[in-house]
Parts: structure tokens; sequence; C-alpha cells
């Protein structure tokens, strides 16, 4: 198989931690000179995206620009694939115009796992299904790491629609190598009791204000309405029980921060004073997306960091 990164599951903390330190070296800070590097120069990326995206699909792109590559961005409405066409034949056909590498996302979980069995080219994986996210984790981690020491110890609070969440499963997966203490809330729908078993140490709650007692980071999650067939929650209902509001923020620490993955539906799952305040890392995690993703690019288009 070719190397790629298909999911935070398979590394070691030391994989991670090389992601994350070379991540440091490409963070801006909320600086826009960056100065366009060309360690990549030459090489050729194939953005793919089977289901929408803002941040991911920009953020890989303004990665691999930054380091030099060519990027191509294809959308899956304006591809063959809404001609009939199989996913490994469009695959194969993009491997064969000899990109480096693929970055896919598809709502199948396991699917960039199957392309990669079967094709020479490295394959990121932008998010597949309910499974993984693997960059989203980096960067959320590498943004926690702004604001925190070290993970290990620290309480996390991953809140919302957990079950359809493949930002929860790999977060889930990194915090819990790095000894993070990880509760998981949401409603009963959201929240089957399997998901405990998904690491050591995972604590399941359907009380949001258990859920973010003593945490140091609240992770949000939007409603995944486009996963489930019906809304299990009227949206109003929704937020009374599991919206993030001011209130809540005033049952936590002063340096509890707020993070979400976006895209943020304010007055769903957060509020607009709690997505907007002082709290709030959300434009950071965005941020880090760019320099974790130079990183994962750097590495997996075959340039090692010196
Ligand atoms: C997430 C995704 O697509 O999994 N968004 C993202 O990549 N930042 C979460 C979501 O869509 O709610």
């Amino acid at each position: 198989m070719a190397p790629g990164l298909l999911g935070i599951e398979g590394l070691d903390r030391a994989e991670i931690e090389s992601y994350l330190h070379r991540a440091k070296a490409f963070q801006s800070h909320g600086a826009s000179n960056f100065k366009k590097l060309d360690t990549l120069r030459g090489k050729l990326l194939v953005n793919l995206f089977f289901e929408n995206s803002t941040r991911t699909r920009t953020s890989f792109e303004i990665a691999a620009k930054r380091l030099g590559a060519d990027t191509i961005s294809i959308a899956a409405s304006g591809s063959s694939v809404t001609k009939g066409e199989s996913l490994v034949d469009t695959l194969n056909t993009l491997a064969a115009m000899r990109p480096h590498a693929i970055v896919m996302r598809h709502s199948a979980s396991g699917a960039p796992h199957f392309l990669a069995r079967h094709l020479e080219t490295p394959i990121i994986n932008a998010g597949d299904g309910m499974h993984e996210h693997p960059t989203q984790a980096l960067l959320d981690a590498l943004t926690i790491l702004d604001h925190k020491p070290a993970l290990e110890g620290l309480r996390v609070a991953i809140i919302g629609d957990i079950i359809h969440s493949r930002v929860a499963r790999s977060n889930v997966h990194l915090l819990s190598k790095f000894g993070a203490q990880i509760v998981l809330c949401g409603p009963a729908p959201m929240l089957p009791p399997d998901l405990a078993k998904l690491a050591p140490g995972v604590v399941l709650t359907h009380d949001i204000r258990e859920a973010i007692d003593g945490a140091d980071v609240i992770m949000m999650l939007r409603v995944q309405l486009e996963r489930q067939h019906e809304t299990p929650f009227p949206p109003g209902d929704y937020f009374r029980f599991y919206g993030l509001r001011p209130e809540h923020l005033t049952l936590t620490r002063q340096d509890t921060i707020v993070m979400h993955p976006g895209p943020i539906n304010r007055g769903r799952e957060i509020s607009s004073e709690v997505a907007d305040s002082k709290r709030s890392v959300i434009l950071n995690q965005v941020e880090n997306g760019v320099a974790v993703r130079m990183a994962v690019l750097e590495k997996v288009m075959g340039v090692q960091a010196a």
C-alpha cells in the first residue's frame, strides 16, 4: 500500500508528534506575509471531494501552494462520477495522470482505505463517512497545544452528534493515545453506548453540564443532518439541551477553550455569543489547518523534513 494518511487510529504517538512538530514550524500566527516555499516544486496534488467542503479543501490547496506544488481540485458534482463511473475507475483515471498524492473526501466510511489497496498513488483521507478525519484531529491537537502545555491529563468534552462524526472518532483516537480524559456527550440517538469502547477511558454522558464540568477543552459538533434520515430533535429543543450558551461558560474555568471543526450552525449547537467569545478558538483551528496540511503533504509527497 502506498504511504498516505488514512486515519489516526493506526498511527503511534511518535508519528503524530512528528506531524505536530513539523506543523509548528509552518504556523503563521496571524501573519499574512507567508513566504512561499519550493519544497514540493514539480509535484502535483489532486484534491478530490465527493462531499461538500470549505475549510478542508481550501486549506489543502493553500498548503500545497505554499509548498510550491501544483494542485487540481475536483468536485464530484462536476466530474464523471455523475455519469456512472465507478470510484475505482475514477481514481485509476486520475492516477494515470501521475499526481504525487490524492486528497480524498467521500461519504462512504473506508472508501480511501479500499482505494489505497488498489492504487500506487498515496491517498490522504480528508474525511470518510462517519469514520475518520485525520488532518482535523491533528489541527485540533495543534490548536489545543497553542493553549495548553500538554495533551496528557486534559479533560476534553466532545458534545453533539457523536455517532455521525468522523471528527469525534479521529479526536478520540488521537487524544486517548496521549492520555487525555475524554467525555462524549449528546442525546441518546447520537450517543450509543458502544462508543465508550472507542478507546480506553472514554466516558459518556447525556448531560451537557456534567460534560463541561472541569473541562479544559469543549469541542462542539454540528448535527450531521446529511447522515440521518430524520431530525431526531426539533432544532429549538436540540439547542435547549445541547447548544453551548454563555451560561454554560460561567460554569467552566477562565482558561477553558471552545472548539468547533466548522461549519458552525449558530443557534443550533452553539450560540453566537459563545462562537464569537474570547474562549472560542474556532478560527485558530482553521488557521492551523493550513500548517498541519503542509506538514502532511510534505511527508506524504515524499519530501522528509530535514
Ligand atoms: C467536518 C467534516 O466534514 O467532517 N468539517 C470539517 O472538515 N471541518 C465536520 C462537519 O461537517 O460538521
